[in-house]
């Protein structure tokens, strides 16, 4: 399976906690680009986001038959990436929270360089990209409570 969703809607918590319920092997893809590369917001201060999408892609190819992959949130902007995603044959889950949900756990955490901006423009950008995770995920499931409920509804699905 493979998670996907906007920053902060619990898709590495999800996944690493689903992971030692069901003993499958599980890889953030962040951490997989981090451990091969460097740190994310230096990959953005260094290179910029476009290179930072390309290593991302490469990262996605190589994991995308992992049982459980939680992938960034932007990963979707990269057509290539979201072509990938499209095509797989994994069940692709779309997490979705509400945006002041969202907001509160996400701003100014600066090791995601794309919310270090204001509401506006991070509300902006939600609601941009929520068209593109349902126009690739099998399933959409709302995190609206607490992470265990949202483990639960996972484990109905996988
Ligand atoms: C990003 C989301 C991050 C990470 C990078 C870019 C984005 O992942 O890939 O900072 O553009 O939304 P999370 O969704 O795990 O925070």
């Amino acid at each position: 399976m493979i998670l996907i969703g906007f920053m902060g809607v619990g898709k590495t918590t999800a996944g690493q906690k689903l992971s030692e319920i069901t003993q499958k092997e599980f890889i953030d893809l962040d951490v997989y680009i981090e451990n091969k590369h460097q740190k994310i917001s230096d990959i953005f201060k260094n290179y910029g986001e476009s290179v930072f999408r390309k290593y991302e892609y490469d990262a996605l190819k190589e994991c995308l038959d992992v049982d459980i992959l939680s992938t960034g949130g932007g990963i979707v902007e990269y057509e290539p990436s979201l072509n990938l995603l499209k095509e797989s044959t994994q069940l692709v889950i779309y997490i979705d929270a509400p945006f002041e949900e969202i907001y509160k756990r996400i701003k100014n955490d600066s090791s995601r360089p794309n919310a270090l901006r204001s509401y506006e423009e991070l509300q902006d950008l939600y609601e941009k990209r929520r068209p593109l995770y349902k126009s690739i995920a099998d399933i959409t499931i709302r995190n609206e409570t607490t992470v265990d409920e949202l483990i639960h509804k996972l484990l109905i699905v996988e």
